[in-house]
């Protein structure tokens, strides 16, 4: 027999698990709209088309997207927030007169604890760090779905993209960039209670702070591979050579996760209410260059490890008790 929830859940959580199911059917939901659109009636179709030759021309996700804040601030993401629950606590001020990268890690299943405490003001994040306005970045792949793509960019998110990061990087003070650095390599590790990175062959954003002299920032995030299971992908197995044949087509690899439902608690594919906590750490100040050698790549890189190591062991205990696994930087 599943475990049913039951009956009598307080209206808060059910408002709590509601943002939750919306967010995970956002995506289809976007399409399904334009595909209405498009087929409704003559006049529905011209706007699909003409939205669709605007969405064709803008470059808003390669320019550091189009910040609305009413949107940042709604109550949904609060509710969102408090459904794990999410928060954000950092261990050095930054001096917005200085441009910051941001590693986040690990990437998880869809990097939502990245999503809440940057990409939504729910955690703060404007008044945690004052005069930065940091760029949540994901994959380009996201800016091509309809509708979708607008919520991202007033959201501030924008492209994982060389173009972009330079784009903002070049920019005024207090311009950062928030990247997921393992991408989908370790999407396919994040499975509960392990934290396993693919970081060490990881040289390109070095390489992109460098060139503008703006500050690392590792970030860790601990719990984020709890929130949902995945189904067994040790190497070499079907599972995994079906993944990774699939991830040099597309840019993302297929997860198969799974955790609850919405109105039952062992079957689903709604997340786990588990607690994520992201922690900023203390920033690496780099030089400006612009041909960096292969040795300063290097030094730059370990110096960041070192950093996210730093914060990764002096929260372990707290916010991972019930971890199987240390810190597995690959
Ligand atoms: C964010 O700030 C508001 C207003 O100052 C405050 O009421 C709220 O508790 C804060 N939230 C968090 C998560 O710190």
């Amino acid at each position: 027999m599943p475990k049913f929830a039951p009956l009598n859940v307080p209206f808060p959580r059910r408002r709590q698990t509601a943002s939750v199911a919306f967010w995970m059917i956002l995506v289809p939901l976007c399409i399904f709209l334009f595909l209405e659109l498009l087929l409704l009636s003559y006049v529905t179709r011209s706007i699909a088309l003409v939205y669709f030759l605007w969405v064709m021309q803008d470059q808003a996700h390669n320019q550091g997207a189009r910040r609305v804040d009413w949107l940042r601030k709604l109550s949904l993401w609060v509710w969102f927030r408090d459904f794990f629950p999410i928060s954000l606590r950092k261990e050095a001020d930054l001096d917005p007169s200085k441009k910051y990268l941001f590693g986040y890690h690990p990437h998880g299943v869809i990097s939502l604890g990245a999503f809440t405490a940057i990409g939504t003001e729910a955690c703060n994040v404007s008044t945690l760090f004052p005069g930065l306005n940091i760029r949540l970045l994901t994959l380009e792949s996201n800016f091509k779905i309809p509708f979708f793509r607008d919520i991202l960019l007033a959201l501030n998110v924008a492209s994982a993209d060389r173009k972009c990061i330079n784009h903002v990087l070049g920019g005024e003070p207090g311009s950062a960039v928030m990247l997921v650095l393992g991408g989908a390599a370790e999407a396919m590790e994040a499975k509960p209670n392990t934290n396993t990175l693919v970081l060490k062959t990881r040289l390109g954003f070095i390489k992109l702070a460098l060139a503008h002299g703006a500050s690392l920032v590792p970030t860790f995030a601990f719990g984020e591979n709890d929130i949902w299971d995945q189904v067994p992908n040790p190497k070499g197995s079907l599972v995994r050579k079906f993944q990774t044949i699939f991830k040099s087509f597309a840019s993302f690899s297929p997860i198969l996760f799974h955790g609850r439902g919405i109105f039952t608690y062992d079957y689903g594919i709604m997340p786990y209410r588990r607690p994520i906590t992201v922690v900023t750490g203390k920033p690496i100040d780099l030089p400006k260059i612009e041909q960096p050698t292969e040795k300063e790549l290097l030094e730059y890189q370990r110096q960041y490890i070192a950093g996210l190591q730093e914060v990764y062991d002096k929260y372990k205990d707290e916010f991972l008790p019930g971890r199987k696994a240390e810190l597995i930087i690959s």
